[in-house]
């Protein structure tokens, strides 16, 4: 299975058959909030752009996905799709966009379309079946998500790694085949044990993302705060750092703060000139202080 071409946009079509039992390479995704973070991950070639709800640790300063509404969904994909990147954009539907009637969901699924978004991602196993039934029968792609799901913090007492006990382990292999039936293109596995994962990733055709569901998955998805060092909480230990942004960004500015109080920045090639004419208009003195 060859990968996409670098100057086409990806398509849920080439993302469903990206099995790695059939040979296809690994699959990349990665979170984007704005049009500045879409343009950086696009530019590494990355497979597929997740707009996440984790915008709201990430970005809003919240202390968990449970604060943003369709209506941050809607902003956030729409900036990121301005990028015009060739990954394939995928919204994320934020608690209580899909809970209520199955009428609300697929309204706020055609909301991140018309955003931008390419496909939506929602969380839950059987729960949500009729929910992706109904959004793919209006022709948008769904990607499911499984295991540990951010938005079901407070039923799940805390964020806890899933499918530990074969009780659990085997509902979590129910549920995707479940979500495989119901027609999603692939799944994010989240917090689970890495052989839960790897027979997951065996009993359904669809590809399987993992973030923190260990190495047998089809793809993997990190936060792009998380791997570029620029979050303010200690990572989890699936988080793998690829940089210190927020250590470099903070020595930058530490740099520009110490230049304007010693009176370096701007200088001269940094100021903007006018004629000799209007400098002997406004005094013929030599600009700035002193
Ligand atoms: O919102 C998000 O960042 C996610 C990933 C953890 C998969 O859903």
């Amino acid at each position: 299975m060859s990968s996409p071409t670098k100057d086409r946009p990806v398509t849920v079509v080439e993302i469903r058959g990206r099995k790695r039992r059939d040979g296809a390479e690994p699959l990349v995704m990665v979170t984007a909030y704005d049009e500045p973070s879409a343009r950086i991950v696009d530019a590494a070639g990355v497979d597929l752009l997740l707009v996440g709800d984790s915008v709201a640790n990430n970005v809003l300063g919240y202390e968990d996905t449970l604060h943003v509404t369709i209506d941050d969904m809607v902003r956030h994909t729409a900036a990121v799709a301005r990028a015009n990147p060739r990954g394939l954009v995928v919204g994320d539907m934020p608690w209580m966009s899909y809970h209520l009637t199955v009428h609300d969901a697929v309204r706020n699924a055609a909301a991140l379309v018309r955003a931008g978004a390419r496909a939506v991602k929602l969380e839950g196993g059987r729960s949500r079946l009729a929910v992706i039934e109904a959004i793919v029968a209006a022709e948008i792609p769904v990607m499911g998500h499984l295991g540990l799901t951010p938005q079901s913090v407070l039923a799940m007492g805390g964020y806890r790694v899933q499918g530990k006990s074969a009780d659990a382990a085997g509902a979590l292999l129910d549920a995707a085949k479940a979500l495989d039936t119901a027609g999603v293109f692939a799944m994010v596995l989240e917090g689970v044990p890495d052989v839960v994962a790897a027979a997951v990733t065996e009993a359904v055709d669809v590809p399987t993302i993992g973030i923190g569901a260990g190495a047998a998955c089809d793809g993997q998805v990190l936060v792009f705060h998380d791997l570029l060092g620029l979050g303010s909480r200690t990572p989890p230990k699936f988080v793998r750092r690829y940089a210190d942004l927020a250590g470099l960004a903070t020595s930058a500015v530490a740099a520009f703060a110490a230049d304007v109080r010693a009176g370096t920045f701007p200088d001269d090639t940094e100021s903007y000139h006018a004629s000799e004419d209007l400098r002997h208009a406004l005094g013929g003195g030599e600009p700035g202080p002193g």
